[in-house]
């Protein structure tokens, strides 16, 4: 456990943070204000309020629990009645406007609109699977962002947000304290967790992955051993800012796939203290310990999974988020990109930067592929030519991130989506005139 120094009304300061992964954490902006030796006292010091936050039921296992105290100026109960607020571009489980599509989809990259919007208003559902009201499933969405809020602050009651940036910083200002993610790492926005996104460069462009299900969690590692692929001491936690600001704040839930608003008299990033395993993180992508194979054949991608959240069923995620960093290809006799493959689970893929090896072009930094379950996909001819006649020498896949949120259930894609400019009508065509086998 890890008492942090006291950085009274820090939220202004730099991010600073408490590393470990899932692990319990104490945090301190102001010294004093967690009560010694329980949660909940007659009178918390300096008549703070005392409130519990959960992300698992109270009766999880324990190693599955997930709680924090927080220790705060007012209590979040004191807010008016919260009035739907209509979002043209946000959409939620379960997934009904477009028809279920088996076809190979594939975007280009969305341009920045020229209306001003920020972080919540610059949201665009993309695809998604499952259902908020039974909790299983996700959704994928684009955030597109040319302003910082202000007066502003949004939770989701649906599920918890992975944000994966892709241009431009963010400086997410939550209720445990600030993170500040840039192109090449990863967030993570517990579920329910208040917070404010502001724009150090101006305009931020990335990818979420909506989380209805179980929380993200490490992945199992087998016989890989106690180390490697994303690390526990790698994932920072925010130390507790808080900010003591009385003017009229906006805040947007959402709930049960629609966005509801209402204005407080002041900002509920008010948490002088908190305490607990429940929180939002951050994790820099080039930390990952990439497992790959020294002898040959290119292993499932599974190795390259950072965070699980799973499903019912053991070793079927209900949603994974997996990268394709910077690393060594060093297999013989191997065709090394990804293999011809069909697949249960589905893949949605995101591309921060670089090229991916199994895509000579047509995917850009920014774009999004969309390859449902038993869809037939693998490289395309330019890359399967490539790669089958290439020297077999070490080589580095280097300057590039892309990823992938993956999912037992199968992504139907949003009306917007399938309507969308940006939307490719000839990526089948990257596969066509491979050359017939057999002779
Ligand atoms: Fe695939």
């Amino acid at each position: 456990m890890t008492v942090h120094t006291p950085t009274p009304k820090a939220a202004a300061r730099p991010a600073s943070y408490l590393p470990g992964f899932g692990a319990h954490h104490v945090s301190e902006a102001l010294l004093g204000a967690l009560p010694e030796g329980q949660n909940s006292p007659q009178k918390p010091p300096f008549g703070l309020y005392a409130e519990q936050l959960s992300g698992t039921a109270f009766t999880a296992p324990r190693h599955e629990n997930r709680r924090s105290w927080l220790y705060r100026l007012r209590p979040s109960a004191g807010h008016p009645a919260y009035a739907p607020l209509p979002h043209p571009t946000l959409r939620s489980g379960p997934f009904t406007e477009a028809p279920a599509d088996p076809n190979r989809l594939r975007w280009d990259p969305t341009p920045m609109p020229d209306a001003p919007l920020d972080f919540v208003d610059g949201l665009v559902t993309i695809a998604g699977n499952g259902d908020v009201a039974t909790g299983a499933g996700m959704a994928a969405h684009l955030y597109l962002a040319n302003r910082s809020m202000v007066d502003r602050v949004f939770y989701n009651a649906d599920g918890e947000l992975l944000i994966v940036p892709q241009e431009g910083r963010l400086r997410l200002v939550t209720e445990f304290g600030v993170l500040e993610i840039a192109p090449g790492e990863m967030g993570l926005i517990p579920r329910g967790v208040k917070f404010r996104a502001e724009l150090p460069d101006g305009m931020a462009r990335g990818y979420v992955c909506e989380n209805y299900g179980a929380l993200f969690r490490l992945p199992e590692l087998g016989p890989i051993g106690s180390n490697g692929l994303a690390n526990l001491r790698d994932f920072l936690a925010p130390a507790a800012a808080y900010e003591d600001v009385e003017r009229p704040t906006q805040v947007v839930q959402k709930f049960h796939g629609a966005l509801w608003a209402a204005t407080l008299d002041h900002s509920p990033l008010d948490v002088a203290a908190w305490h607990g395993n429940l929180y939002p993180y951050k994790y820099d992508l080039a930390r990952f310990n990439t497992i790959g194979t020294v002898s040959f054949d290119h292993p499932d991608p599974s190795i390259f999974t950072v965070l699980t959240s799973p499903s019912d069923t053991p070793g079927t995620a209900n949603a994974d988020f997996v990268i394709f960093p910077p690393r060594w290809m060093v297999a013989e006799h191997t065709f090394r990109p990804p293999w011809f493959h069909r697949n249960v689970m589905s893949e949605l893929m995101g591309l921060v930067t670089g090229a991916y090896d199994a895509k000579a072009g047509g995917f850009a930094p920014g774009g999004i592929s969309l390859h449902n379950c038993m869809s037939a996909h693998g490289p395309d001819v330019a890359s399967w030519q490539g790669a089958s006649s290439a020297e077999l020498k070490p080589h580095k896949i280097d300057n590039t991130l892309a990823f992938m949120f993956e999912s037992r259930w199968a992504f139907r894609p949003t009306a917007w989506a399938m309507a969308a400019p940006q939307l490719q009508t000839g990526y089948d065509a990257c596969w066509d005139g491979f050359p017939k086998g057999g002779r």
